[in-house]
C-alpha cells in the first residue's frame, strides 16, 4: 500500500497545467489627444490555462487584447494585476530569472521578421539561442545542432540555408527559422500570435501542420492566437475565447465550435468559411455581421457586459451588470446573462444573422 502511494507521489506533485495566467489585467496610460492621460483596458481578469502537450486557441477579433496577453505570458509585461504561473510557481520580476522563464516559454511572433536579427545570417541567429540557453554545447555540438534544428522544420538540406541572410529566405522559410530558433531553447510551451497571419496562404497549412508535429512529436504545449476560426478549428483541442479585452467562452473545440454558448463565438463561428457548410450561404450568414459598428473602445468600455451593444439577444439587464461565469460541463463556459437567466435555448434556436434581423424588425415596430 504504501508503495503504491510513494510511487503516486511523484505525479500527485507534478501540476496539471504548464503554464497559466490567472485573472490578469493589463492597463496601458497613455497621453490623450488634448494632454493628460488616459487608460487602456487592454486585458481585463483573464484567465488561460496551458497543459504540457495541448493546443489551445485563443481567438477574438483584431483590438480585443490578445497580444497584450500574450506578451504577459512571455513575461515582456508585467501583468497590472493577477498573475503568471509556470509549473504552479508564481513567476518573480528579476532579469535571471527572466531568462530562465524564456528557456521554457517561447513566443513567436506575427511578423518573422521582428525576431531574427536582419544583419546575420541564419546559422548565427541559430547559434545565438544556442549559446544563451545551451551553454554546455561545444561550438561543433552547437553546428550539428543547427542542422537538427533546421531538419525539424523541414528547412533541408540544412546546409542551404545556413549561410543564407533573413531577407534572402520567403516568408515561410523566415517563419520556420524563427519556430527553428524557438526550440533551439527546447522550451515546454510556445506561444504563437497570430504565427501564419502574414504567410501565404498556400503555405499556411504546411506551417499548422508543422505546429501541429511539434506538439505530438516534442509534447510541447501551444497557445495558437489567431483572429480566425477556421484554423484554430483545425489545429486546436480547446478555444478560448476573447472579446474588447475579457474572456467570454473556453471549452473542448467540438463542444465549442458545435454548440457555442456565447453570442460572440456564435457569430464568429457562423461567419467563418466552413468547407462543409458549403459557400452557398456566406452570404447569408454575414447578413448580420456588416451591422456590427465598430469595435468597442477599451478606454470608456460598454457598462455590464462588454457585447451587449452588438449583441441581438440582448436583455436590458446585459447593460447594467457583469454577466457570471456560467460551468456548462466538461470544462465548457461562458460568459452571458442567457444562462443565467435561463434563455440559453435562444442561442440554438436561431442564427446570428437571423437574430439580428429579428431584433432590428422589433425595434423598428417598436419606434
Ligand atoms: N503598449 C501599448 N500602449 C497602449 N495601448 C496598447 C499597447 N499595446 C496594446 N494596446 C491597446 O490594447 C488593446 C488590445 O491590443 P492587442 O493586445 O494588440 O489586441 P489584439 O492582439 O487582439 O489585436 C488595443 O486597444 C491596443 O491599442
Ligand atoms: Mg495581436
Amino acid at each position: 500500500m504504501s508503495t503504491v502511494l510513494r510511487d503516486q507521489a511523484p505525479e500527485a506533485d507534478t501540476p496539471e497545467y504548464v503554464l497559466e495566467a490567472r485573472d490578469v489585467s493589463k492597463h496601458f496610460t497613455v497621453r490623450g489627444p488634448l494632454g493628460g492621460t488616459t487608460v487602456v483596458r487592454a486585458v481585463e481578469d483573464a484567465t488561460v490555462r496551458l497543459r504540457p502537450g495541448q493546443i489551445l486557441a485563443l481567438v477574438g477579433e483584431s483590438g480585443s487584447g490578445k497580444t497584450t496577453l500574450a506578451r504577459m505570458l512571455a513575461r515582456f509585461h508585467e501583468p497590472t494585476r493577477g498573475e503568471i504561473v509556470l509549473r504552479g510557481e508564481r513567476v518573480s520580476g528579476n532579469r535571471r530569472a527572466q531568462r530562465a522563464y524564456h528557456s521554457e516559454v517561447q513566443l513567436i511572433f506575427q511578423d518573422p521578421f521582428g525576431s531574427l536579427n536582419p544583419l546575420h545570417r541564419v546559422r548565427y541567429n541559430l547559434d545565438r539561442a544556442l549559446c544563451l540557453h545551451q551553454p554546455h554545447l561545444t561550438a561543433k555540438g552547437r553546428e550539428t545542432r543547427i542542422a537538427e534544428l533546421l531538419e525539424r522544420v523541414s528547412l533541408t538540406p540544412a546546409a542551404d540555408y545556413t549561410t543564407k541572410f533573413p531577407h534572402e529566405l520567403s516568408g515561410g522559410q523566415r517563419q520556420r527559422v524563427v519556430i527553428a530558433r524557438a526550440l533551439a531553447v527546447e522550451p515546454k510551451v510556445l506561444l504563437g500570435d497570430e504565427p501564419i497571419s502574414m504567410l501565404d496562404v498556400s503555405i499556411r497549412l504546411e506551417m499548422l501542420n508543422l505546429l501541429k508535429g511539434l506538439r505530438t512529436e516534442d509534447g510541447l504545449a501551444l497557445l495558437y492566437i489567431t483572429h480566425d476560426i477556421a484554423s484554430a478549428r483545425y489545429l486546436c483541442d480547446e478555444i478560448a475565447v476573447m472579446y474588447a479585452g475579457q474572456m467570454v467562452e473556453s471549452g473542448p473545440k467540438e463542444d465549442v465550435i458545435a454548440s457555442p454558448q456565447h453570442p460572440y463565438t456564435k457569430l464568429l463561428i457562423e461567419s467563418s468559411p466552413d468547407p462543409e457548410r458549403g459557400v452557398g450561404d456566406r452570404d447569408k450568414l454575414f447578413a448580420g455581421a456588416d451591422e456590427l459598428g465598430e469595435p468597442p473602445s477599451l478606454i470608456d468600455p460598454p457598462t455590464g457586459c462588454r457585447f451587449h451593444p452588438r449583441c441581438p439577444f440582448a436583455m436590458p439587464e446585459c447593460a447594467v451588470e457583469a454577466p457570471p461565469r456560467t460551468e456548462l460541463g466538461g470544462g465548457h463556459w461562458a460568459k452571458c446573462w442567457l444562462h443565467a437567466k435561463g434563455r440559453a435555448g435562444e442561442l440554438a434556436g436561431t442564427t446570428h444573422a437571423a437574430a439580428t434581423v429579428a431584433r432590428r424588425e422589433k425595434l423598428q415596430g417598436a419606434s
